[in-house]
């Protein structure tokens, strides 16, 4: 395959001694449109060793350079130097590259022989499984996909909250005022419920507050009936998150979560001992993070019981041992960066040198319409809710369109879980955003759905032709700059996916699939592609053949499925 950007730095070393390839590698720019070429190299920073202003740098380079088949014309622009790329190699090349490599197009091997960790979902037990967490699950997910796509060694990891003062606070509510029966038929509300009255109650009574860290303290040292009880706590919530992992079809390799980590944190607090980085405050045991400007962590409160950050120090110990990862990486609401901060620090002053490797992974709040989801409080949305709308809608709107579909469940189902899957996905993944029904029931527009069709639609013309399709295809007929820009994206997939995985950043993917679904559609309504002569029928079914590998391809990197008929 021609790589244009390498022939360029081959072109352009010949006339430029000053500079090595990979420097003027690095200066080769892609215009932001396309009158101005394809490629662009700058000639401003020749201008103190070529002792010419820029623009006549940029001419006397051009008069020296060759014919060359694989451009068009080598025009200057002002300092530019202006490449436009031969149209009919780039199709053919592009082209057949995915025809070629089909749903591998894009990937590659840079991640061999590297275990990355993927935290991610991590929801707490006994509370909902509400919208906030599908922000979790859903990037997590993807980059899980992307990372493995790019021949990472991925291990995904749900570090459940099912451990912590919370518990102790459950188990003295369930023992005041729960019943056994009306967990067992209604188990997370009725839990939620118990929380949410433990809260109330508290502020009119502070001693509950004590008493809910005795009982968290007992079940740390093994206290039979808080243990029995926790354990059915954690059960019936495992019951319904699961539900919920197996309609995004997420699956996990290790559901290590807080409580996991109980009996290992004992070593970890001996290690942080013997580095002397403890310190006494109060009864308790903190590291002072002054230098660092943060503030103190707490490791062990006065009562010896554990948090947070102290279970969290011992899990990544923990992965290394045991994954030796080239990357640890936690997908994790931003409200959480100082705990993150605290927390990478403290295992830099421990002195484990990857402890950089561990890297959070933020993204902003979600917040209902009328406030921000808090769970004390006991206002949420509940995930399955959403996604069983989601479903509902897109059932009664597949009904009315094509209400022939045969597997209407199934495709509903990927529809409507899709819907919000992309939503999640489409906007940059740090912004705050608001959640709406409305926006995700909006079929219309830049969605999953309209993305999803699109992928429908050209596999239905695919099928619809009796033309195998293979590289043997004459690209001249397909230039044109309607067509281009189809190729163009396609060409700029691959690139896509690799800057999504050096940001973490899914809806990279995203965006680039609902403007390829864009720039094919304006093709599919200006090109009839189902017509009588053969050649032309043949070329444009391999532009629409490779549409549906890339958008497919970009899709399962979302973790959304791609219905072949909607
Ligand atoms: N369970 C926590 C929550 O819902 C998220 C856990 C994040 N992961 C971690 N390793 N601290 O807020």
């Amino acid at each position: 395959m021609v790589d244009f950007k390498k022939e360029i730095v081959m072109i352009l070393k010949k006339e430029i001694d000053s500079l090595d390839e990979s420097e003027i590698k690095s200066m080769i720019e892609v215009p932001p449109n396309s009158d101005m070429g394809d490629y662009a190299f700058p000639c401003f920073k020749l201008a103190k060793t070529f002792r010419k202003a820029p623009p006549l740098i940029a001419k006397d380079i051009i008069d020296n350079i060759q014919d060359n088949d694989l451009f068009e014309k080598i025009e200057q622009a002002g300092a530019y130097i202006n490449f436009f790329v031969d149209k009919t190699i780039f199709i053919k090349q592009t082209l057949k590259e995915v025809l070629e490599k089909k749903e591998l197009y894009g990937s590659s091997n840079m991640g061999e022989g590297k275990n990355v960790i993927v935290e991610f979902s991590s929801p707490n037990i006994a509370k909902p499984f509400h919208i906030g967490h599908i922000r979790s699950t859903v990037i997590g997910n993807s980059i899980h996909k992307i990372y493995k796509f790019l021949g990472f060694n991925t291990i995904t990891i749900n570090h459940l909250g099912d451990y912590g003062t919370q518990f102790g606070k459950l188990i003295v509510a369930f023992k005041k005022w729960g019943n056994e029966e009306e967990v067992k038929e209604n188990p997370i509300p009725t839990l939620l419920k118990l929380y949410v009255k433990f809260h109330d109650e508290a502020e009119k009574d502070p001693s509950l507050e004590d008493e809910g860290r005795e009982w968290f303290k007992k079940l740390e040292d093994g206290d039979e009936e808080a243990f029995k009880l926790w354990k059915w706590f954690r059960e019936v919530s495992l019951d319904e998150f699961n539900r919920v992992y197996k309609m995004l079809d997420i699956t996990f390799d290790s559901f290590a979560g807080e409580s996991f980590y109980s009996d290992k944190m004992g070593r970890v607090l001996n290690m942080m001992e013997e580095k002397n980085i403890l310190e006494e405050s109060q009864g308790a045991q903190i590291v002072s993070l002054d230098e660092y400007d943060m503030p103190p962590a707490l490791i062990k409160k006065n009562d010896g019981s554990t948090l947070y950050i102290t279970r969290d120090i011992t899990a990544a110990i923990y992965r290394k041992e045991t994954y030796d990862f080239y990357k640890n990486i936690y997908v994790v609401a931003s409200q959480q960066n100082l705990h993150f901060q605290q927390l990478i620090k403290i295992l830099e002053i421990m002195g484990f040198e990857w402890a950089n490797d561990c890297v959070h992974v933020p993204f902003g709040l979600v917040s209902l319409e009328e406030g921000t989801i808090a769970t004390r409080k006991g206002r949420v949305v509940f995930l399955e809710d959403v996604l069983r709308q989601a479903v509902e809608k897109t059932r009664e709107i597949i009904k009315e369109k094509n209400p022939n579909l045969k597997n209407l469940d199934q495709v509903a189902h990927d529809v409507g879980v899709g819907a919000v899957v992309f939503q999640e996905l489409s906007n940059n993944r740090i912004k705050d955003y608001t959640f709406s029904w409305d926006q995700v029931l909006n079929f219309e527009g830049e969605t999953g759905p309209y993305v999803q069709y699109t992928y429908a639609r050209a596999n239905s013309v695919i099928k619809r032709s009796s033309i195998e399709i293979d590289s043997e295809f004459n690209a001249e007929l397909l230039n044109d700059d309607i067509i281009i820009e189809v190729i163009k994206k396609i060409e700029e997939f691959p690139n896509s996916i690799k800057e999504a995985q050096g940001k973490n950043e899914p809806s990279i993917i995203t965006r680039h699939i609902v403007n390829l679904a864009q720039e094919f559609n304006r093709f599919y309504h200006n090109y009839p592609v189902l017509v009588d002569d053969v050649e032309l029928q043949k070329a444009r079914l391999a532009v629409v053949y490779a549409v549906k590998e890339v958008i497919g391809i970009g899709l399962s990197l979302l973790g959304m499925k791609a219905p072949e008929e909607m």
